[in-house]
């Protein structure tokens, strides 16, 4: 069993923290569906910017799963110290930090995967991280595989990490100049798995529970973490757990089950962000069910833009019901 610390993970297939999509609900039903974490949208380490009602919703876990893990960004050690102790009072069981963000500024200076060129740095960070918290919450960091093709720093990166007390890693087999460019390159996550004893998953362009396998075969990392397969298709994670189990395929869920499963989570997320935010949001989610959808006689082309114009959630969910009633009717009928 894959532990963190002190927290045994309920399977080694996990969500990747995405900003704008791994929100509160997003996470729950990850959670509900298989993933055995599911960590939050990355936050800013400058308290400064706490303020806007984006970050407070960031720090928002009511009701979510344990254990609960909150993504740090920072560039500044004290603060991000400061940081991890004050989430950890707001209820965070685990900290991540995020290293592995190609943006220039995510937090006024550089750092997310810049930060990697400056590994004196990268230590000072991680170990003021884990100073700050009690020793029972763990602190995990998320990366790449190094600045560009020519610096592939992971390993030494991964050494680091675990001498400054790093619980796990997450590796996206990218370097912060490939952005999200090319396919994900998996013999440097095997590097690192082999340098350091913490679980380490490997991330990036894991999308079908065989390649999850496969991925595992070919690093001997702990588990996968699964970001932009998840999109649209929260059951994957179970989907994953299910073939690393049984070496075969899970059998398909009912349409009828599926339809209550985007239901629950359209009305999850007009919950958390209410009706003006709330109709927006789930434009995103619903264009990736869709996508993901087989057509029928109730999803038509016309669908789409009905739902992205729809002007109020009341108008949304009857719309996106009516639809998905049809749809799993036509196989409960055919059974
Ligand atoms: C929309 C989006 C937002 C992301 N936001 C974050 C983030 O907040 N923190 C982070 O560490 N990584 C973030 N990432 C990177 C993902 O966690 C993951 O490393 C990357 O998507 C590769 O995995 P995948 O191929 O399974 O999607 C984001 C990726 C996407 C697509």
């Amino acid at each position: 069993m894959l532990r963190i610390g002190s927290y045994a993970l309920g399977a080694n297939v996990v969500l990747a923290p995405m900003a704008g999509v791994t929100d509160r609900p997003f996470r729950i039903l990850a959670r509900q569906l298989g993933a055995g974490l599911a960590a939050s949208e990355m936050l800013t380490s400058d308290q400064r910017l706490w303020h806007t009602t984006k970050s407070r919703r960031r720090m928002d876990h009511s009701g979510e799963p344990s254990p609960r893990v909150v993504q740090l960004a920072g560039a500044d050690p004290a603060q991000l110290a400061e940081a991890a102790r004050i989430n950890v009072d707001l209820g965070a069981e685990i900290i991540d930090i995020n290293m592995g963000c190609p943006a220039k500024k995510v937090c006024n200076r550089l750092c997310g995967s810049a930060l990697l060129r400056d590994e004196l740095l990268v230590s000072q960070l991680l170990e003021a991280a884990v100073r700050a918290v009690p020793a029972a919450v763990p602190v995990t960091l998320k990366t790449r595989t190094g600045w560009d093709r020519e610096h592939r720093n992971g390993v030494a990166i991964a050494r680091i990490a675990e001498q400054s007390g790093i619980a796990a890693l997450a590796i996206h087999g990218r370097t912060r100049a490939d952005f999200y460019e090319g396919e994900a390159e998996y013999a440097t996550i095997a590097a690192i798995k082999d340098a350091v004893r913490i679980p380490v998953f490997a991330n990036g362009d894991i999308s079908t529970p065989q390649q999850a396998r496969s991925v595992l075969q070919q690093t001997a990392a702990d588990g996968v973490m699964v970001g932009r397969a998840a999109h649209g298709a929260p059951w994957i994670f179970g989907d994953m757990n299910y073939f690393l189990l049984h070496g075969r395929s899970a059998p398909a869920r009912p349409r009828r089950e599926l339809r209550d499963i985007m239901l629950a989570h359209l009305e999850a997320i007009y919950a958390f962000y209410g009706e003006e935010h709330g109709v927006r949001i789930a434009r995103k989610h619903l264009g990736w069910y869709l996508r993901n959808l087989p057509p029928g006689p109730t999803m038509t082309p016309a669908l789409r833009p009905a739902l992205m114009a729809a002007g109020s959630t009341t108008a949304q969910f009857a719309m996106a019901r009516a639809a998905l009633d049809g749809w799993a009717e036509m196989e409960a009928q055919a059974a």
